[in-house]
């Protein structure tokens, strides 16, 4: 008796309504007129719409830029009362394009007679991200396979062409005039040599002494090689640093030339003038779902610049070895930065608009913590 009693009372603690609220998926019902009677906090955040502007709403209104998702709730109401199932683009009220997994459902009372819809919205942004960043890496992979091997054939011959270059320099020494030819050729030759070896440095799997490190301490050390280059230029320097940041677990090496190449692309991307901006922060939406790995912290490390920005068509390919815009470009900084940043487990995102500016945000993942500091954290 006592039992039923308190499991009553728990259930009347924890109402459906608080369930489906708290629900990660946006759950909307709209009533058999048309009105929507129910916006969950989820489909707030998916629709950029508050729930009290879009409650007593008519679908049709609230979904205007989404003929798609219109046309299935016409056909979860009667007469059809089918239930549908859709992958696709979803505008929200502030334009943002956002990928979801929808499915709209007949809703009945116990009778069968029509309650209206209901919709279920999965935001798949995550995924998507996730999605493409293995079939990058997949790319990566299979290009560095081919890039190694054609590295090393090329290396051979180029070793020639400098020794027999060195030998013609000797042999020409008292002609000035000709020395310069030499000189070009010995020169070009370790720039090609150069080359390949980035690009074999970009096929090898990297060894990484992975060793706990302050990421601020990193980035101060990255901001002082380029110290130079950024009085030089003229650009002021923004530093938004949390000081209660955690440690992260990293190639300290490696993770320099990652941010050396992101600060180096951001002032290229400024010329003479501009803001330089690098906040760092512990990041707290994003975890990895990926099956068979477990929960892990990240920390995130924003480059901003105001300079020209990205165009949209070149945006997908930025992290390809060899894409370039640049006269002087050798279009492997990224690729190199991607690789080194997805081999410690982290992640890199961009944001750009064209003649605005960029958003670089590297996420790392914070050290585990020893058994000795683990009560500390709880
Ligand atoms: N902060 C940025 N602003 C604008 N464009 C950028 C920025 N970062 C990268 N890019 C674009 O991405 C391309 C690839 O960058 P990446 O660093 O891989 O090569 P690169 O800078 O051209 O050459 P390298 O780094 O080898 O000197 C650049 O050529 C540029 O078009
Ligand atoms: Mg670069």
């Amino acid at each position: 008796m006592k039992d039923r009693e308190e499991n009553s009372q728990r259930q009347a603690h924890i109402s459906w309504e608080n369930i489906v609220t708290s629900l990660e998926d946006g759950v909307i019902v709209v009533d058999r007129e048309g009105m929507v009677s129910f916006f969950n906090q989820s489909a707030e955040a998916l629709t950029d719409v508050s729930a009290s502007q879009a409650l007593n709403q008519h679908f049709c209104r609230l979904f205007g830029k989404n003929p798609w998702l219109i046309t299935m709730i016409h056909k979860s109401h009667p007469p059809q009362q089918i239930s549908t199932r859709g992958e696709g683009a979803f505008v929200t009220a502030s334009g943002r394009r956002v990928p979801v997994n929808l499915s709209v459902s007949p809703l009945h009372d116990r009778r069968g007679r029509s309650l209206g819809s209901l919709l279920l919205v999965r935001d798949l942004t995550h995924r998507k991200e996730l999605e493409e960043d293995l079939r990058r890496s997949d790319r990566l992979a299979a290009l560095g396979t081919l890039a190694a091997g054609l590295a090393h054939e090329i290396k051979n011959p180029l070793g020639g062409i400098k020794g027999a270059g060195q030998l013609l320099r000797r042999s020409v020494m008292r002609d000035s005039s000709l020395l310069q030819y030499t000189d070009i050729i010995i020169r070009e030759v370790e720039r090609v040599n150069e080359l390949i070896e980035q690009l074999l440095d970009l096929s090898r799997p990297a060894r990484l002494n992975l060793v706990p490190l302050n990421v601020h301490e990193l980035l101060n050390d990255v901001l002082l090689l380029e110290k130079q280059a950024l009085e030089e230029r003229n650009i002021t320097l923004k530093k938004s640093f949390d000081p209660s940041l955690p440690a992260i677990q990293g190639d300290r090496s490696q993770l320099v030339q990652v941010f050396l190449n992101l600060v180096k692309n951001a002032l290229e991307a400024m010329g003479n003038q501009g803001c330089l901006k690098i906040t760092s922060r512990l990041e707290t939406d994003f975890h990895i779902r990926e099956p068979g790995r477990k929960k892990a912290k990240f920390i995130s490390v924003d480059i901003e610049d105001n300079g020209s920005g990205i165009k949209e068509a070149n945006l997908p390919h930025i992290f390809s070895p060899f894409f370039t815009t640049k006269n002087n470009g050798t279009g492997l900084g990224l690729a190199i930065s991607y690789r080194i940043i997805r081999e410690h487990g982290g992640l890199i995102r961009v944001e750009s608009q064209e003649g605005k500016g960029t958003i670089f945000r590297v996420l790392l993942l914070v050290a585990e913590p020893t058994r000795d500091d683990s009560s500390v954290e709880g």
